[in-house]
């Protein structure tokens, strides 16, 4: 089986969305949405990987696919639980009205309809695609409710005696919303409220609803967020919320954070670690797919493990120890060190300073992280090459992982995470003070 360290890949041709992220007897279990035929998007599976520490992940092939009349198109996003010991995958189930003729794996006009199912392991292991599923909330055709077509991703969390599901979903298409449910057993589910918000943008996916201490925090996927003409106009955003149980009251402040200021990162899901921890999992989206030895043609990856924190009405995404402990072994010289492999730079940078990382330039301006990626995104044309944190204070401290197709920079111990897809990154790095540290 293949396998990866720091970052989960795709395990040959296409990858998205992470699903089901949990720590179930003790293992942590990362699905994800899987094509398992082409390295493009098309009928959605869940692929299944695990691992022991967040670093090493090993696939495990396909867990979910489509066998019943309702997911027959698609096993689109959700989230799983642990319920009296069995390991609970709630997913969307996506059913095509009508589809290209030249392309199965499209709907044709938008034409199709969606349901969110369960579907239950007894041991995260196995399972039974064919005996094991249930419809758990059928195709919404109440407008004041949610959209027939477009209302997906379920989140479910357990508070006291209740299990709470939060969906995305959109008002005709044309305004976000999350969507809440309730239920008593895990199974049986009722509507519960809904919440709207101008950030939300066309259609909301992926929303994520939890407690860090005290605190709320809202994350949520906006379709058509950034209205720049460029690619990527979807973004991932988050909120310090107010949420009452029981009612399922929302109230969320109108301004937000960039869960990550690259502009690549989304649909991000959390859960908790095995020391309590709320951790952060995302997809990076990938313009181009790339090749390797072990498993072909891929395309898509998650981010590194993000640790959520919340403290005075910001958020943070700090680095995960596990990651943490992996790079502890310090170089001398970045002569000594091998590009082809991850590695970590830690600086500090003032105003009008920079580093180039193989041709992707880091500088300080303006007070702001700004990072440029023209050198190592080439040919790729309408993606946004420069990006830019908020201001921040005159002496700026950096925490940059680097692999051949990936860099992420944590500002500030995690104040704002700026990370980028790259590609051809060059053997040198130039302008670099600093420490610098290789893992395993
Ligand atoms: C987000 C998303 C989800 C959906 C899935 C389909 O990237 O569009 O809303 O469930 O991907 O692959």
């Amino acid at each position: 089986m293949i396998r990866d360290t720091l970052h989960l890949k795709a395990p040959g041709n296409w990858i998205n969305d992470p699903n089901g992220f949990i720590c179930y007897r003790g293992i942590y279990h990362l699905f994800y949405q899987h094509f398992p035929y082409a390295p493009q998007w098309g009928t959605m599976h869940w692929g299944h990987a695990v691992s022991e520490d967040l670093v090493h992940w090993e696939h495990l092939g396909v867990a979910v696919f489509p066998t019943k009349s309702y997911d027959r198109n698609g096993i689109f996003s959700g989230s799983a639980l642990e319920v009296d010991g069995d390991l609970y995958l709630y997913y969307s189930a996506v059913r095509y009205l009508e589809e290209e003729e030249e392309d199965i794996h499209h709907a044709k006009n938008g034409h199709f309809e969606t349901s969110q199912a369960l579907i239950i392991s007894g041991d995260g292991c196995h399972f039974d695609n064919f005996g094991q599923k249930r419809q758990v909330i059928p195709v919404i055709r109440d407008r004041k409710v949610g959209d027939a077509v477009n209302t997906r991703d379920p989140k479910v969390w357990k508070s006291g005696d209740w299990y709470y599901m939060v969906l995305g979903s959109t008002w005709k298409g044309e305004s976000g919303k999350a969507v809440f449910f309730k239920s008593g057993d895990a199974i049986h589910w009722e509507y519960a409220g809904q919440y709207q918000h101008p950030a939300f943008g066309t259609i909301l996916e992926c929303p994520d609803l939890f407690q860090v201490g005290a605190d709320y925090v809202f994350i949520g996927s906006s379709i058509h967020l950034m209205g720049e003409g460029l690619k990527y106009s979807d973004a991932s955003i988050c909120f310090p919320a107010e949420f009452q149980e029981g009612s399922c009251r929302l109230e969320l402040p109108d301004k937000y954070q960039m869960v990550d200021y690259g502009g690549d990162l989304y649909a991000p899901q959390t859960n908790l670690d095995k020391e309590g921890r709320r951790v952060l999992a995302a997809w990076m989206r990938m313009p181009k797919a790339v090749e390797s030895e072990d498993r072909g043609i891929w395309n898509g990856m998650m981010c590194l493990p993000r640790v959520v924190e919340s403290a005075g009405g910001h958020i943070y995404f700090r680095v995960h120890p596990e990651t943490d402990q992996f790079f502890s072994r310090g170089l001398e010289a970045c002569s000594q060190m091998d590009m082809r492999k991850p590695f970590r730079l830690k600086t500090a940078l003032e105003e009008g300073e920079g580093l180039d990382i193989g041709g992707y330039r880091i500088t300080v301006k303006e007070g702001r992280v700004t990072a440029d990626r023209s050198e190592v995104f080439a040919g790729l044309d309408g993606y946004r090459l420069v990006n830019r944190t908020p201001a921040l204070g005159s002496r700026i401290q950096l925490d940059i992982f680097v692999e051949p197709n990936l860099i992420e920079i944590f500002v500030n111990d995690g104040e704002y995470v700026l990370s980028n897809v790259v590609y051809g990154l060059k053997h040198e790095i130039s302008g670099f003070t600093g420490r610098i540290f290789t893992g395993g």
